[in-house]
């Protein structure tokens, strides 16, 4: 209508000179200008009303959606409905058609939008009491915090930059941009080909592999003339590796700790008979008198088969280093051979295998040094290769192959001592060169120095962390926000660079842990939350409703498809971690204190609010690993 008007003053005043035509014109652009814009503010506005004080608008459209139910191939189907989400009218656009890819979608990560963060001011003038206060406490971290923050301010200056607080180290280190720059130099300055071949280029690259793999040796400690180095797709591929090619055959055992990764778990898969030790009543400790009375007693019973025993450097879920040199000790006089998950640990703790002399140990570089992806390495003792028979062969694993129609496939493969015969195909030759790099990064840090940074930083965490309770009730009765299972450092357990817990609402029910990731998210903090791959802690800590799974089903619970009424019941379950890297800085850890404190504790209503209606409609079927 108003355009209309404003096309009639128009018309009226075309060729007219009278100054109050002119006045009218413009005065009707400007009222309809203003209009338009209040529109759009009052819409936006409207759209904030409801729904949770940190959502997106985004995820506000997405929340009011799922609680109706609406599911994205009904939006596709039918344009029509729900034309004000501005997430489905672009997942129709760019064909989305997963939940997951509609979730990513609304929060900007398809459409690579620039990730905003809703990241609090800092309260400085406590930082700087907390700040001043851990130095006291932790003298050896204050010793060399300017050197880690030197280090944080050259290679991962992005995280001040985009205010993101990084608490997921041990799921991945992030990329240092001196690693892409050192390699990017090496890339472009040096000819390399397929080593496999005969020429210049080959041989180029065959020199740089060998200085890849003798690095990673000497940061192990691992005497080449022991030891040795095959390259793998990361940890979990190490483990394979040893999994497939293990001698388990009809008696051969396995056993391995309670708290192991899935990727440890699935070695079970190869052999016939498999056991696991268990933790201390209680507690995330391993039992390990326990263990070592398991593997004595196996061991009088299975005379002259193979066991292998799989433990872990670091558990990735409670961050726990537990004492592994009686456990070795028993397995090796009592014939087990030894393999041990170092993924975890290896990035902030010296992994010394002339020390713990196990067979076998496991790495993925990118949780090391953050670049790159897709490399990992299995460093094995030779001698205890020769036990390995590999199911299959490969280009790379063979010296000779004849294939006749009537006799059949003649093979001669690599000797066992050799990385070749454990390696499928062309190594990824490119990025053993960054891996030099990227050792030679770390030490030029030092390990002992991460540990003392690392650990320093999660033991504050973990302090400040057990004393949040909530507000007295009506009661008088005071709740902790989180529950840990004990540890008692007199056992020799020593808490690593990583800390996980559970969290409970005022009235003590358990808060779903993708609500608080959310939250984090909302706040520009990035945590895990779930179980981590790793069952065997949730199972100890979550009893009573794990008890329907912990009956011995493992392999008919992974094989089947289980009923939606027992995924159904996991909803919600599951831990937040928060784990430390060198990077970290003390800020980092008192955002996330501060965190906990301000959009957690200060709003219990809210928490239990939301806590019932996230496990009543938005949770997600839930995963046990
Ligand atoms: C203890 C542990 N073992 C094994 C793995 C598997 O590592 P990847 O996925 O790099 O193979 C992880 C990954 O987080 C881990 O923490």
């Amino acid at each position: 209508m108003l355009s209309r008007a404003s096309y009639i003053v128009n018309k009226l005043s075309a060729g007219s000179s009278n100054p109050l035509c002119f006045v009218l014109n413009n005065a009707f652009c400007i009222v309809w200008l203003l209009i338009l814009c209040l529109k759009r503010n009052m819409a936006t506005w409207i759209r904030s009303l409801p729904g949770a004080w940190w959502e997106s608008s985004d995820e506000r459209a997405l929340r009011g959606l799922v609680e109706k139910q609406v599911k994205v191939d009904d939006v596709r189907a039918n344009p029509a409905e729900d034309e004000n989400c501005r997430c489905f009218k672009r997942a129709r656009t760019d064909n989305v058609s997963s939940p997951e890819q509609l979730r990513q979608h609304a929060t900007g990560k398809l459409g690579m939008k620039p990730q905003v963060w809703t990241a609090k001011k800092v309260d400085s003038l406590g930082y700087k009491e907390a700040h001043k206060k851990f130095l006291a406490d932790f003298s050896e971290f204050a010793e060399t915090e300017k050197s880690f923050q030197a280090i944080r301010d050259k290679d991962f200056s992005c995280l001040d930059e985009q205010e993101l607080t990084f608490l997921d180290y041990t799921g991945s280190m992030l990329t240092p941009l001196s690693l892409i720059d050192s390699h990017t130099e090496f890339l472009r300055k040096t000819i390399i080909a397929n080593p496999h071949s005969n020429s210049l280029p080959s041989e180029m690259a065959s020199g740089v592999d060998e200085r890849a793999r003798a690095a990673v040796l000497n940061m192990f400690h691992a005497d080449p003339s022991e030891y040795t180095i095959m390259w793998t797709q990361n940890a979990t591929g190490a483990l394979k590796l040893v999994g497939e090619s293990y001698p388990f055959g009809e008696d051969g055992v396995y056993m391995y700790a309670p708290d192991s990764h899935n990727s440890v778990l699935g070695v079970a898969r190869y052999a016939k008979q498999y056991r696991m030790f268990p933790f201390v009543q209680g507690s995330w400790m391993w039992n390990i008198p326990e263990a070592c009375k398991l593997m004595t007693a196996i061991s009088h019973v299975s005379k002259g088969t193979n066991k292998l025993v799989a433990i872990t450097g670091q558990s990735n879920v409670s961050g726990i280093k537990h004492p592994l040199g009686e456990m070795v000790r028993t397995a090796h006089k009592n014939g087990w051979d030894v393999m041990l998950d170092s993924a975890a640990m290896a990035p902030t703790s010296r992994l010394n295998l002339s020390e713990i002399g196990v067979e076998y140990a496991c790495v993925s570089f990118y949780k090391m040094f953050g670049y790159p992806t897709g490399i990992g390495a299995l460093v094995a003792k030779k001698s205890a290769l020769q036990k390995l028979n590999r199911p299959w062969f490969s280009g790379g694993t063979v010296r000779m192959v004849r294939s006749d129609t009537e006799k059949g496939l003649y093979v001669i493969m690599h000797k066992k001592e050799n990385a070749e015969y454990f390696e499928d195909g062309t190594p990824n030759f490119q990025m053993s060169a960054a891996v030099e790099e990227g050792v030679r990064y770390v030490q030029s840090i030092g390990i002992d120095r991460i540990t003392v940074h690392t650990s320093s930083l999660i033991r504050w965490i973990g302090g400040e962390l057990r004393q949040l309770y909530w507000d007295e009730d009506s009661l008088g009765r005071t709740r902790p926000l989180l529950k840990f299972p004990a540890m008692k450092s007199d056992d020799g357990c020593i808490q690593g660079s990583s800390l996980a817990f559970a969290m409970y609402t005022k009235e003590n029910k358990l808060i779903p842990h993708q609500l608080i990731g959310n939250v984090a998210r909302e706040r520009g903090i990035a945590i895990r939350t779930g179980c981590f791959c790793n069952p065997g802690t949730g199972l100890e800590f979550f009893q009573s409703s794990m008890h329907k799974l912990s009956s011995g089903k493992f392999f008919e619970f992974a094989d089947g498809n289980p009923a939606e009424d027992i995924l159904d019941e996991f909803r919600g379950i599951g831990f937040i971690r928060v784990s430390v890297g060198f990077p970290t800085t003390f800020m980092d850890a008192f955002k996330f204190v501060s965190f906990l404190k301000e959009d957690i504790l200060r709003r219990p209503k809210d928490i239990s609010t939301l806590t019932d209606e996230w496990l009543t409609k938005m949770a997600p079927p839930a995963s046990l690993c």
